[in-house]
């Protein structure tokens, strides 16, 4: 009798160290997949390990790519947390049961457009910037070939701009899926792929980043690129020949978003990172980045360079309808057929 005691005391903490090594050792880990610009991904993860102590790998591809890799991987998910990117591949992701539910309890202190697209998906996914879509174009170069200043979307489908635009592939990257919704929207369905079958003749490359345009722009490689105005002012900030324009038609935007995925091996991670990337302290961290988006915790203001939001015709995005997967697929193949494949 006296024995069995001795024995069952160690024995019931040897179980307990065991049981409680795997959860103690994953609280300590992350990994995740950033869709933003790899500098400002570095920034917040330097700045999340410091606070936390938890340790965090990051693969850092476009929006488009990383819904594809998630879909790709949904019977052995390896990635916790898809942070940034544009908001309506996240909306597809969450249609897809690729992500879960959380709600923050950071939600409350966020903007309203942040919030409705975390209602929009179950609170599957939540907004974590804003930004307007446009584009900008190199002073130097427009000057050296005698290229008038284009203002409008339409503009940029002048025979005179043939080969000096630049934009990334909608398949790839989500500012480039924004640009096909926003014509959409903006033209009329029909309308809207005459104005990208006309666009795409004037097009020298489609390239798999969003912001790569606008750098190939500001290194002298295209005349015009066609990204969100928050990375045009990047460039401008850096001290490149680049002015920003927001198109005189009006524009669409982005709901950048975050979600957990399902199936996240470090969840309670996965959780911390969220209600983290939303507080005031990680979003202050933006323009340390050089980041010029609109930060969705309202108590946190836009940097002063940020593209101001009530200049901008913006238009009433339809964030439901054009981030739903069969939405998002069909207009997508449509393009393939009808835009892509149309020689140049
Ligand atoms: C840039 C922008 C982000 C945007 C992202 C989308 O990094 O600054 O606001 O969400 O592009 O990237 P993608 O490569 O998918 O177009």
């Amino acid at each position: 009798m006296k024995r069995s005691i001795r024995f069952s005391v160690p024995l019931a903490a040897v179980i307990v160290i065991f049981a409680a090594a795997p959860e103690a050792q994953a609280a300590g880990k992350l990994t995740l997949y950033c869709s933003p610009q790899i500098e400002w991904c570095q920034l917040v993860i330097k700045e999340f390990q410091k606070a936390t102590g938890i340790k965090v790998a990051m693969t850092r591809k476009s929006s488009g790519e990383t819904f594809a890799q998630i879909n790709a991987e949904r019977k052995n998910p390896k990635g916790d947390v898809w942070w940034g990117g544009t908001g309506d591949p996240h909306l597809q992701a969450a249609e897809e049961g690729l992500t879960i539910e959380y709600k923050s309890p950071m939600l409350g202190k966020l903007h309203p457009w942040a919030q409705n697209q975390a209602k929009t998906s179950g609170y599957k996914t939540v907004g974590i910037y804003m930004g307007a879509l446009g584009f900008g174009y190199n002073t130097k170069l427009l000057a050296k070939k005698g290229l008038p200043a284009p203002k409008c979307w339409k503009d940029l489908t002048k025979p005179i701009y043939k080969g000096e635009v630049q934009i990334a592939s909608p398949h790839s990257s989500g500012t480039s899926y924004t640009t096909l919704a926003t014509m959409v929207q903006l033209f009329g369905e029909d309308e809207g792929f005459k104005f990208l079958q006309a666009l795409h003749k004037n097009i020298n490359q489609y390239t798999k980043s969003g912001s790569a345009p606008i750098k190939a722009a500001a290194r002298g490689e295209t005349t015009i690129g066609i990204t969100f105005l928050h990375d045009v002012v990047t460039q401008v900030i850096k001290g490149m020949p680049i002015k920003a324009v927001a198109p005189c038609e009006g524009t669409g935007f982005e709901i950048g978003s975050m979600s957990i995925i399902k199936g996240a091996r470090n969840l309670a991670s996965a959780k911390k990172w969220v209600d983290w990337a939303l507080s005031p302290g990680a979003q202050k961290l933006m323009p340390k980045a050089k980041a010029y988006q609109v930060p969705s915790n309202a108590s946190v203001a836009p940097p002063p360079e940020a593209p101001k939001m009530a200049d901008i015709k913006l238009i009433n995005y339809n964030f439901k309808k054009y981030g739903s997967s069969a939405e998002r697929k069909r207009l997508l193949k449509r393009w393939d057929k009808e835009v892509k494949a149309l020689p140049r």
